[in-house]
């Protein structure tokens, strides 16, 4: 065909984006309140090693991988596979009788699992982040000023998420948000507007930070969030910190790929793996930092679990003064910060059909986001109608889901990319690439040992204490 691939218009462009894939629901709803749950700053010590040693080098792996093939996840992995002496093997299709097809080890259902596993995600992250786009609403219209407590708020909440229609409307008007963007194509769409949100996002957290932090009582939700107390840490923790490092990235399913497959060979991988890693754990260290000297101010739990930013928040900033517009901002910092991860989700689908279905850039938005929307409603449901229908595992709709893709999913595809880099395709071509645009590439022994043996074994033993039942 004679599409060229479109290509980031500058390196910002792609850091902006690829922070804005990073940046999402994971580190100002979930991050603060794992931390809560897992004791506070001994968690955030083991997270950041986590995101430094199996992180850092996971995502130079997708990103160079993107680049190396310009393709999407599916493509990506076939243009690099080898012909095997494995058991495990298909045979490629060659038109031409004279050049027998050659055992090829099925790489690209690594792919395969990547792009499915968008699909899973975005059903459920979408009906999240529509109820993000619904407190914004409920908070310029005050309606926090009603939650005298946090029980208050939190009924508040389960009413509001439990009737059918609306829950259902928000989660719609989110996908057509992330459509409206993606659509657009890379240049036009996805940079455009990761370069005004981006800076958004970081601009209102900062205010958030400042609120925080000059509340009468802050200094207890600093020390609980920076103080360690090593004696609350057991297996556990290190494994949700674990666990939480592959999310907050994006990575695991492809998506950091597509995006690195959109750079062009001179711009400088690690340099913009780094700038990306490093933004996505300020980010949560400063939504953390917000988050509970606020709560802290206002005498409440840090350890409300899920509920923390839809229950206890609502009734902090009810308390706080200047609340009403701090609540305001947070759930637009919210809505941003979903609404930039979802793109990149969304993306990463169209890249496949549009790559290897050959379908047209509107045709493959349009088409995915209808059927995302589809799936995302038992979803939404799941917290009505449908929250004791029980799909497997003992769990509803959403949670069998989440579930299976944020334990399952994520962990196989972030141990495959390491595996097929470290040791099929090679550390050895792979830092060919990068040199392309960093000529030196000083850490390349260091990236080389990581990502064959520490990511590997790291995510395996994680991957199975999940799989022979230690809880998260
Ligand atoms: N990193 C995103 C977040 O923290 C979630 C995400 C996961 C986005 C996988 C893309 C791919 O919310």
């Amino acid at each position: 065909m004679g599409n060229k691939r479109e290509h980031w218009g500058t390196q910002i462009g792609f850091i902006l984006a690829t922070a804005g894939s990073a940046v999402g629901l994971g580190n100002i709803w979930k991050f603060p309140y794992i931390t809560g749950k897992n004791g506070g700053a001994a968690f955030v010590f083991i997270y950041i090693a986590c995101i430094i040693l199996i992180g850092l080098p996971i995502m130079l792996a997708e990103i160079v991988l993107g680049r190396r093939t310009q393709k999407n996840p599916v493509g990506a992995y076939r243009a690099l596979e080898k012909p095997t002496h494995s058991f495990i093997h298909y045979h490629r299709h060659y038109a031409n009788k004279e050049h027998p097809s050659k055992p090829y080890f099925p790489w690209f259902l690594a792919g395969g699992l990547g792009v499915l596993s968008g699909f899973i995600i975005l059903s459920f992250y979408s009906v999240v982040a529509g109820w993000t786009l619904a407190y914004i609403i409920e908070a310029a219209a005050g309606t926090f000023t009603k939650f005298e407590s946090v029980e208050a708020a939190g009924n508040y909440f389960g009413q509001f998420a439990s009737t059918p229609l609306m829950p259902i409307i928000y989660h719609a008007l989110f996908m057509f948000a992330s459509i409206g963007i993606v659509i657009k194509g890379i240049q036009n769409g996805i940079e455009r507007w990761n370069k005004i949100l981006m800076p958004a996002l970081f601009g209102i957290l900062i205010l958030l930070l400042i609120r925080g932090l000059t509340l009468p009582g802050a200094h207890e939700g600093i020390a609980f969030f920076l103080k360690p107390d090593f004696s609350l840490v057991t297996w556990k923790t290190v494994l949700a910190a674990l666990g939480q490092a592959f999310f907050t990235l994006s990575l695991g399913m492809g998506a950091i790929m597509t995006y690195g497959s959109y750079l062009s060979k001179q711009e400088n991988i690690p340099h913009a793996t780094f700038m990306v890693v490093l933004f996505d754990t300020l980010v949560a260290l400063i939504a953390g930092l917000a988050i509970f000297t606020s709560v802290f101010a206002m005498k409440l739990s840090p350890s409300a679990g899920p509920g923390l930013v839809f229950h206890t928040l609502p009734a902090v900033f009810n308390q706080m003064p200047g609340g009403y517009i701090f609540g305001i901002l947070f759930f637009v910092l919210l809505f941003i910060a979903a609404l930039t991860s979802s793109v990149s989700i969304l993306e990463t689908i169209v890249a496949y059909f549009v790559d290897e279905k050959n379908w047209t850039r509107g045709k493959a938005v349009l088409t995915v986001g209808a059927v995302i929307f589809i799936t995302g409603i038992p979803a939404s449901l799941s917290f009505g109608p449908l929250a004791e229908f029980k799909i497997a595992m003992g769990k509803n709709y959403f949670d069998f889901l989440d579930h299976l893709v944020s334990n399952y999913f994520l962990p196989l595809g972030g141990l495959l990319i390491a595996l097929f880099v470290g040791w099929s395709w090679g550390v050895k071509p792979a830092i060919e690439e990068i040199r392309q645009g960093n000529p030196t590439f000083p850490t390349a022994n260091i990236w080389s040992f990581m990502i064959r043996f520490i990511c590997p074994l790291a995510v395996a033993i994680i991957l199975f204490a999940k799989f022979i039942g230690i809880e998260f």
